[in-house]
């Protein structure tokens, strides 16, 4: 999620907290803003759009002020707007709150607040914290066990800063799931979600962990659990370079973004998953649910990474929902005269939600009457806006051009919303909840898998001169043999092919030699044997062979040249594992070229343009 900063000391805190603000502008974000204690009483300024225009509205007024906080905004509830924009302020304005993370039970304590009489200007789940806060200040609590006490209610991730105009002298700030660190100075304190933000300031910081809250004055803090323990932090020196940790301390944000995947991938079905019912919930499907599972047939339509992902979705529609499904190039839908109505229902997948091609083909099918739902990642994006309904991905901003984090939210996406219909058709309780629970263990499994990643850099540096490749796979892993190879092409300039590994002798194996690197994805699936076939039709004819294949295999290493193991889990879900080591791979292979990873040639991260 997004950006904080907070300072409290006996300097103007406004510079600090623009230009730290500015320093986390690189993790994208889509509005931003500011609070400050002016003769102790509380100034909220705040804008949707870039940190340069809130600075603009700043300057004008010549502020100045010893405390104060900052927030960038990547909006999870509520579009990007002003309103919707941090900080936010309690009925009286006497408290002003900023937040990264997402409340998951905030309807449930935004309906409590409201019986209470509270009344919410914004749309977002972040300003029930505000109100929670409120309602136990205004009990006789203090600013400190007001925060702690509001926050054993709340349910998801939150950092979180608070100022409180009673309470001038500190602010308070708390951890769970979302990053902080508190920067230390001469008679002057930090907070911040990222060290990039504070690090022209201070080298000193102290790392809060999920569970605990502090009090931060200008010369000294304190530090408790939830549970109101009081804790000892230790102060840490921080030694990596600005360059390193804008980044993350990755290299490339490509990198970052792959590894991210765990935690992106958890955050695409958290609070989603029905466990008992084998089902799940997604609130923005439910108005539409029963009209989504009557329909006669379902169109995916999207470009580039986000078709190979919709390609995925037609194998689990097909499957599980027993819906007719096709996929649709948004490029072609858009201009083929397609014939559709009011009885088909069409997904628009789209990571930025701004593609030209994907947000024309929307309106098409929105003129045809066809019930025309989103699949997006940017909240607020205008395709997330013009469908009538839709569900976002939740994978925090991607950064790298190629599309790697949002590949996987997608297909995790995909693979809620086949539950959501298929429990409504035919699918069984026991069913539901087998891929209710195979869904919950991928986050780990992806970790496994990113274990491998010096074995794949190894792999990469054996076929960083390849000029050309083959990607090979069967079912679900066919969309995956596309992703792959479009991988590579995008940011190594290789040139790449993904074919359905059947299709070999049609065509393209012709092309084998010892010079044509064949990459299989060959998990033990149902197809297996088939796979192992073509992989030897390959070998015959001295192609070198990398194999994708499940750990628990023993056998296809006496077959390939290289193996890379991953854990097994059901074959719907094996896209979201397979791919992992492909994105890897690609993105060694590009480094070892000393290409630019994160904007290669040619390429946008958005292409908003025909
Ligand atoms: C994928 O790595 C590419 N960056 C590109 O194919 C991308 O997936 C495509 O342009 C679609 O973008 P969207 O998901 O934002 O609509
Ligand atoms: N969920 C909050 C919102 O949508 C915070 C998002 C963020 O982390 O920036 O406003």
């Amino acid at each position: 999620m997004c950006g904080i900063v907070g300072y409290i000391g006996e300097n103007n805190c406004v510079p600090v907290l623009i230009n730290g603000l500015k320093r986390l502008e690189y993790r994208g974000y889509d509005s931003a803003g500011i609070g400050i204690l002016i003769d102790n009483h509380p100034l909220v300024i705040k804008n949707k759009g870039k940190v340069s225009e809130l600075q603009s509205k700043i300057e004008k007024l010549k502020l100045s002020s010893p405390i104060g906080i900052g927030h960038t905004r990547w909006a999870t509830h509520g579009e990007p707007n002003e309103i919707n924009a941090h900080p936010h302020c309690n009925g009286d304005k006497s408290l002003f709150l900023i937040h990264n993370g997402i409340i998951e039970n905030f309807e449930t304590l935004k309906k409590g607040l409201q019986q209470l009489g509270y009344t919410f200007l914004s749309e977002t789940d972040s300003e029930v914290l505000v109100h929670l806060i409120d309602s136990f200040l205004k009990r006789g609590n203090n600013l400190f066990k007001s925060v702690r006490m509001a926050l054993t209610e709340v349910e998801g991730t939150y950092g979180i800063a608070v100022v409180y105009e009673g309470e001038p002298d500190k602010i308070v700030a708390a951890r769970k799931g979302s990053p902080l660190v508190i920067g230390i100075g001469d008679n002057e304190h930090f907070i911040a979600s990222d060290v990039s933000a504070i690090i022209a300031h201070t080298s000193q910081v102290v790392y809060l962990d999920d569970g605990e809250l502090v009090e931060v004055y200008k010369d000294h803090f304190c530090a408790k659990t939830i549970a109101d323990a009081d804790i000892e932090k230790e102060v840490f020196e921080i030694t990596t370079t600005l360059e390193e940790i804008d980044r993350g301390g990755y290299p490339h944000f490509m990198l970052k973004e792959i590894i991210e995947q765990p935690e992106s991938v958890f955050n695409s079905m958290r609070g989603r998953i029905l466990l008992e019912q084998g089902t799940a919930k997604l609130g923005g499907l439910e108005l539409v649910a029963d009209r989504l599972a009557n329909s006669k047939r379902i169109i995916i339509s999207a470009c580039g990474t986000s078709w190979h992902a919709a390609l995925v979705g037609e194998y689990m529609f097909e499957q599980f929902a027993r819906i007719p499904t096709e996929v649709e190039y948004a490029s072609e839908f858009r201009y083929r005269n397609p014939i559709v109505g009011s009885e088909d229902a069409i997904f628009f997948i789209s990571q930025s939600g701004e593609t030209a091609d994907t947000l024309a083909a929307l309106k098409e099918a929105k003129n045809r009457g066809a019930l025309s739902l989103g699949i997006c990642n940017v909240v607020g994006s205008t395709i997330a806006r013009e469908s009538q309904a839709g569900v976002y991905i939740h994978a925090g901003p991607e950064i790298g051009v190629a599309s790697t984090k949002a590949f996987t939210s997608q297909l995790v996406v995909l693979a809620l919303i086949t539950l959501l219909i298929a429990r409504k058709k035919t699918m069984s309780l026991v069913d539901g909840k087998n891929i209710a629970l195979e869904l919950e263990k991928i986050p780990e499994k992806i970790k496994q898998i990113l274990k491998l990643n010096e074995h794949i850099e190894n792999i990469a540096e054996e076929f960083k001169n390849a000029t050309n490749f083959l990607y090979l796979g069967r079912g679900y892993n066919f969309p995956v043999a596309l992703e792959g190879a479009l991988k590579l092409k995008e940011i190594s300039y290789i040139h790449a092919e993904g074919y359905p590994a059947a299709e070999m002798k049609h065509g393209p194996i012709a092309l084998i030699d010892k010079n044509m690197p064949a990459i299989f994805i060959a998990p033990k699936d149902s197809t297996y044997d088939k796979i192992i076939s073509n992989i030897q039709e390959v070998k015959a004819r001295k192609g070198r062979i990398i194999a994708v294949a499940s750990e628990s295999d023993d056998t296809i290493d006496k077959l390939v040249d290289y193996t890379i193991k991953i854990p097994d889990t059901i074959r719907m879900l094996m896209p979201i594992l397979s791919v992992i080591p492909l994105q890897l791979l690609a993105y060694h292979i590009a480094v070892k070229k000393g290409l630019n990873v994160d904007q290669p040639r040619n390429l946008a991260k958005s292409v908003t343009v025909e």
